[in-house]
């Protein structure tokens, strides 16, 4: 059965630990689908980890929309949430609620999420008035790299921290079914979790959170780069595709690929009467 913002907030009620992962293409998506995952993050990170860019500042609407659409395509039952894009909703209530509608009716997302707290309240209300589900975003909000001036864990003073939860009452105050946690310490996390009546998705943000969230890529081992503290390498799905793509590249050169069982026969009597 399709799952939805109120499966996630029962999960939250019964103390069933939400799993949530990042997917951009049909292919993955129906992979963690069929492995009972609740919830699918298109997340903007798809401008660093499909589109090779630096951060996820460079990231379109037409980018999201194309990606969330293939997700949706290959999510039968997982709830899916669409990232709204660095300037679709910081320029005003109107673009956000005109985006959101796009990444929900041309690309299919049940949800969208957004990044910030307090200055992004009015955006919230009014996306959920249009009977869209928000999943909000604190702590490490990637789109204000340039502000924070890198990627670090945030709330470590006393202001900050109790800014946060302030920002999280407000979120949720403005109708966001879900709060995603991002590299925030885990006891702070924790505080939030239990203050809030929606459930707080962590990544970086310690077990006390009501689920987890990790980008796929990092949690199977595909990345080359720096791998953050807070990612744990499930299956090195990327040194298998080195193996593969090596073996394929060593039999094709060899000629041992394609063997008599990858062929297709025809009669020698056709093959014969052929001019
Ligand atoms: O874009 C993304 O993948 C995200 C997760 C890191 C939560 O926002």
């Amino acid at each position: 059965m399709k799952n939805t913002a109120a499966t996630l907030m029962a999960q939250k009620q019964s103390g069933e630990k939400i799993t949530m992962l990042t997917a951009y293409d049909y292919t993955t998506a129906r992979i963690e689908d069929e492995c009972g995952v609740n919830s699918i993050l298109v997340g903007d990170s798809l401008g660093m980890v499909m589109l090779g860019y630096e951060n996820t500042l460079p990231v379109t609407m037409e980018d999201m929309i194309h990606h969330t659409a293939a997700v949706s395509r290959g999510a039968e039952n997982a709830f899916v949430v669409a990232d709204m894009p660095f300037m679709s909703y910081q320029t005003g209530v109107r673009d956000a609620v005109i985006n959101a509608g796009r990444l929900v009716k041309e690309g299919g997302a049940n949800a969208v999420k957004l990044e910030g707290g307090a200055e992004v309240c009015e955006q919230i209300r009014a996306i959920v008035d249009a009977s869209i589900p928000v999943v909000a975003h604190l702590g490490l909000t990637p789109q204000s790299v340039n502000a924070f001036g890198g990627y670090k864990v945030q709330g470590k003073t006393l202001e900050k921290a109790q800014k946060l939860i302030d920002d999280a009452l407000k979120i949720q105050q403005a109708g966001a079914c879900a709060v995603v946690l991002e590299c925030v310490p885990a006891k702070l996390a924790e505080i939030i979790t239990e203050k809030l009546t929606i459930p707080t998705i962590g990544i970086g943000a310690g077990a006390g959170c009501d689920g987890q969230v990790l980008v796929y890529q990092d949690m199977l081992g595909l990345n080359t780069g720096h791998t953050a503290k807070f990612v744990k390498i499930f299956a090195e799905a990327g040194r298998a595709m080195r193996e593969g793509f090596k073996a394929y590249i060593e039999e094709t050169q060899q000629g041992s690929f394609p063997a008599e069982e990858h062929t297709y026969k025809i009669d020698d009597e056709i093959i014969g009467q052929l001019k």
